[in-house]
């Protein structure tokens, strides 16, 4: 199969399906004609063999309390094998309704109130609210804007952890929204600047999957062969990669025994939730079947992200598109074009879009917005023609 026969065959048009991309628009951006580019779910089908599988459940029309399915855990060992090199341990696995639950209890359970959570900011927003709702208190090392991308600041991460007494980093690899896949040399320094002073890593790896760049992915169970297991906990789910999110099925991996002990002993006070058996079912499937389907996706990303970057650059130099090493999302800086504080009502009123504001991943990134690339080529090519269009007339407006 082509890309072409891909879009054809899985692309999907998904209003009144109760979207929260394309049916919230008025609740969440105040107009329901925009062009939705935000939250990170896509406009394709998932693989022939989730489908099956869930059709051959649902025709036995039982829901029950169910157990993990014997399939799941080799499957899901299989691909993080063949995809990225990880060896997982079956008794490192732990069950959630997603990664930022997922989140909300790692941080609850490995730290106290009012002790100290860091985060790279401009970073996933939930990150943020987690780690308020827990009565956490926030720290930001920012990330470096350098000639080269994002850089992690070292120096600031190592002094902010010495003087906020840090206990817990929540490390997002591959990095939404500035699109980088860490190093093994950043992982590794960064992971020796955690060992050292006794703070807990939690990666969110989420986007594992989705690396546009040549150099691979590189988890941080991997990193350094496994000299840094006692002090790592994974997030991870099937939903970003097969677009499964509403099927509330996450991984969290902690290899370490003491740590899985107290996360066992902990978890029962706030959480009694059952597996999903449809996202289970689904998960397994998708490690099983999805495999070609995915190269295929990942095919039409790196087209889109093509497109966006030499259509958009070449009609408006002003504009700095995002080197998208990984994930689908990509970051793009508007400061030349529109004046941050005006910069979501442009967006919507101007180009007739919604997408993520940079305003909310950091204070410093109003100027940017993050566009979802995980969509069927022509959304893209009508986002980026409206986007150049409100750009021109703004442009003129102002001469
Ligand atoms: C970095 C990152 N983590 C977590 C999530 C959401 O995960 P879940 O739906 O499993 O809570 C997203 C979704 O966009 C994400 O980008």
């Amino acid at each position: 199969m082509d890309t072409v026969e891909f879009i054809a065959k899985y692309g999907v048009t998904r209003k009144q399906t109760d979207s929260l991309k394309w049916d919230a628009l008025e609740e969440r951006f105040g107009s329901a004609d925009l062009l939705p580019l935000w939250v990170a779910d896509m406009e394709f089908k998932v693989p022939d063999g989730v489908t099956a599988a869930l059709q051959e459940r649902i025709s036995h029309g039982v829901y029950g309390y169910s157990q993990i399915p014997a399939n799941y855990f080799p499957a899901f060992a299989a691909w993080q094998k063949k995809r990225h090199g990880v060896l997982l341990q079956p008794e490192w696995l732990r069950f959630s309704r997603g990664v930022v639950e997922s989140l909300l209890h790692l941080v609850q359970i490995y730290s106290q109130e009012k002790e100290a959570v860091l985060i790279q900011p401009p970073v996933y927003y939930p990150f943020a609210n987690v780690v308020k709702l827990a009565g956490r208190r926030l720290v930001e090392s920012p990330l470096k804007q350098t000639a080269t991308g994002y850089q992690m600041d070292l120096v600031d991460f190592e002094k902010k952890i010495q003087e906020e007494q840090v206990k817990i980093f929540i490390l997002c690899s591959p990095h939404n929204p500035v699109g980088r896949v860490w190093s093994a040399a950043e992982l590794t320094a960064v992971l020796e600047i955690c060992q050292k002073h006794d703070v807990l890593v939690i990666a969110d790896e989420i986007h594992q999957d989705y690396i546009l760049q040549a150099e691979p992915f590189i988890s941080v169970l991997k990193v350094a062969d496994d000299a840094f297991l006692k002090n790592v906990i994974v997030v991870n789910a099937p939903s970003k990669t097969f677009n499964l999110a509403s099927l509330l099925n996450g991984h969290i991996l902690i290899p370490d025994d003491s740590l899985r002990r107290q996360f066992d002993r902990r978890i029962g006070r706030f959480s009694q939730s059952e597996n999903s058996l449809l996202g289970l079912i689904a998960g397994a499937a998708a490690y099983e079947t999805g495999e070609e389907w995915f190269d295929q996706l990942l095919t039409v990303i790196r087209q889109n992200y093509h497109y966006v970057a030499t259509t958009l650059t070449e009609a408006c130099p002003q504009v700095k598109v995002g080197d998208l090493q990984g994930t689908y999302l990509l970051w793009i800086d508007l400061s030349q074009v529109c004046p941050s504080e005006k910069l979501e009502t442009f967006i919507k009123d101007e180009c007739g879009l919604a997408v993520d504001f940079g305003s909310w991943f950091a204070k410093e990134s109003g100027g940017f917005i993050r566009m979802n690339l995980a969509t069927v080529p022509r959304n893209i090519e009508k986002a980026v023609a409206q986007l150049i269009q409100g750009i021109q007339k703004g442009v003129k407006e102002n001469d």
